[in-house]
């Protein structure tokens, strides 16, 4: 009797039509909750058909303005008018680099995972080359790739993913589909090197501030480089430098991306941890910085924007005092894996990008960062949590951030009134980073419980008692919250409604 692999439905057939390569986040449907994350790769022949239904003038436009190589959509498959779809693990198997970011090579390959009729037994593709050690997927190694099927025609067509590879008979969904802009592959901050710095001091870009020191020689370690960002005032730098550590670790050039002990132990004696990370802007009380307006005024939105930018400056921190405070932590002698390093530093990457699209969008209305008073309400809520890793989590990463995705939909809603495009793409942008960093904490959240023997629920509720102080409003984003966690996204408004009974 043969074996039927159980699959997945990963979304429509139309949906592929806006990227070139698309995020696929599983869950199990059984507890405690199990992640997989692969990647969706499509090869486009369908606009090379005038039969094709979806050779819409977006669907083209869209193609054009996303591939990230002119070669895409130049590839011919005239046995099809379906594109071809590759599904591979997200991360390379031998040292973990995000496979978003890979390149993108034509080459004649052995078809196993094409979608569509095809003649020939070898053809032209486009193969994912792994960006750090250059490794050839679609050839060299099939355990990491998954059978992709379109199921349906015209409007109905389905993309069908087999479900992971040992999956232990579980059922699962889908909880994340979402294309990789070319601006998340290649996030909008200017490199090192555009700085000229053997020129002599670089002015910085926050007027009236000093300007920008760099030590001699840049850290050779992702944790030298947490430390180098958290220490970084000017927050243009602080981006450059996320960027560029970030880049470093992916390309192979950092000595280590988990730390030793002695090198844990080393920077700890001379450079050691922050109380709090140097800002280029004023920081007042919450209750002092002034009301933000709704955003009918250009000043309103500007001081909308400041805020948010505030919140993702405080959040490249976050992620890099997340690698740098805890990276000592063990559980009976078990060390926190390279996975765990290197999903902080992704996310250390985004709040860059983030903080460097709502500068950038700041400039254009003619204001900066720094123009404005700031809070450190973030960092406060940090510092309460510096003593546990669950508490840090499941305060800063489950409950601030999931926060952040409630609100950006109310903040986008504004935006939108007001006819503030540009801004509202800026936030779309953030939106959809900000969902998968609620994953992320989640997944972490759920591996020490899992170590520890615990209730990830029971102790999340634990958490919130002891460490959060605030009142959790609605309205909550359920189906964004739904995305990012199973369990625990609901728990928010449990916990209100817990509440609102023992009144
Ligand atoms: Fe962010
Ligand atoms: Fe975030």
């Amino acid at each position: 009797m043969t074996a039927v692999r159980a699959r997945v439905r990963a979304c429509r057939l139309a949906d592929t039509y806006s990227h070139t390569r698309f995020h696929l986040a599983l869950r199990t449907k059984t507890q405690p909750s199990t992640y997989h994350r692969l990647l969706l790769f499509r090869v486009n022949n369908v606009y090379d058909s005038n039969k094709s239904e979806s050779d819409t003038p977006d669907a083209k436009e869209a193609t054009e303005k996303e591939a990230p190589c002119p070669t895409l959509a130049t590839v011919q498959n005239p046995g099809s008018d379906k594109p071809e779809l590759y599904c591979m693990e997200e991360t390379c198997p031998h040292l973990g680099a995000p496979l978003s970011h890979a390149e993108i090579e034509i080459d004649d390959i052995e078809d196993t995972r094409a979608v569509g009729e095809l003649e020939d037994e070898f053809h032209r593709a486009d193969l994912p080359v792994c960006p750090w050690h250059q490794y050839d997927f679609a050839t060299g190694l099939k355990t990491c790739t998954y059978n992709v099927e379109v199921i349906g025609k015209g409007d109905d067509a389905e993309v069908w993913v087999d479900a992971p590879h040992n999956d232990g008979g579980h059922e699962w969904e889908v909880v994340e589909f979402r294309g990789v802009s070319e601006e998340f592959a290649d996030p909008p901050i200017p490199s090192l090197k555009d700085l000229n710095l053997g020129d002599g001091p670089i002015p910085s870009t926050v007027p009236g501030q000093p300007q920008l020191e760099l030590p001699s020689e840049l850290p050779t370690s992702l944790l030298g480089f947490a430390h180098l960002v958290l220490a970084t005032a000017d927050p243009d730098l602080k981006c450059i430098l996320t960027k560029e550590g970030v880049q470093r670790m992916r390309a192979g050039k950092l000595k280590s991306i988990r730390p030793t002990k002695g090198e844990i132990k080393r920077i700890r004696e001379t450079v050691g941890l922050l109380d709090e990370p140097p800002r280029f802007a004023t920081i007042v009380p919450l209750n002092k910085r002034g009301k933000l307006g709704r955003g009918g005024t250009e000043k309103s939105r500007i001081k909308m924007l400041h805020a948010l930018a505030n919140i993702e400056q405080y959040a490249i921190d976050l992620a890099w005092d997340i690698i740098a405070r805890f990276a000592e932590f063990e559980i009976e002698g078990e060390r926190l894996p390279v996975e765990y390093f290197l999903d902080w530093a992704k996310v250390a990457e985004d709040e860059a990008k983030h903080f460097s699209l709502l500068n950038k969008r700041l400039r254009e209305m003619g204001s900066y960062f720094g123009s404005q008073t700031v809070h450190a309400g973030l960092w406060k809520s940090a510092m309460e949590t510096a003593d546990s890793l669950l508490s840090r989590i499941a305060i800063i990463h489950l409950v601030a951030e999931a926060r952040g995705v409630d609100m950006n939909p109310l903040t986008l809603a504004k935006l939108r009134l007001a006819k503030d495009e540009e801004s509202a793409a800026v936030l779309e942008v953030i939106h959809a980073d900000e969902i998968t960093h609620v994953t992320t904490g989640h997944r972490w959240f759920s591996w020490i419980c899992a170590k520890q023997g615990l209730n990830p629920v029971q102790q999340f509720r634990d958490e919130v008692s002891s460490h959060f102080h605030g009142d959790l409003k609605g309205p909550f984003n359920v189906e964004d919250r739904a995305k990012a966690v199973s369990d625990i996204a609901r728990l928010m408004g449990e916990r209100q409604d817990e509440r609102k009974h023992s009144r």
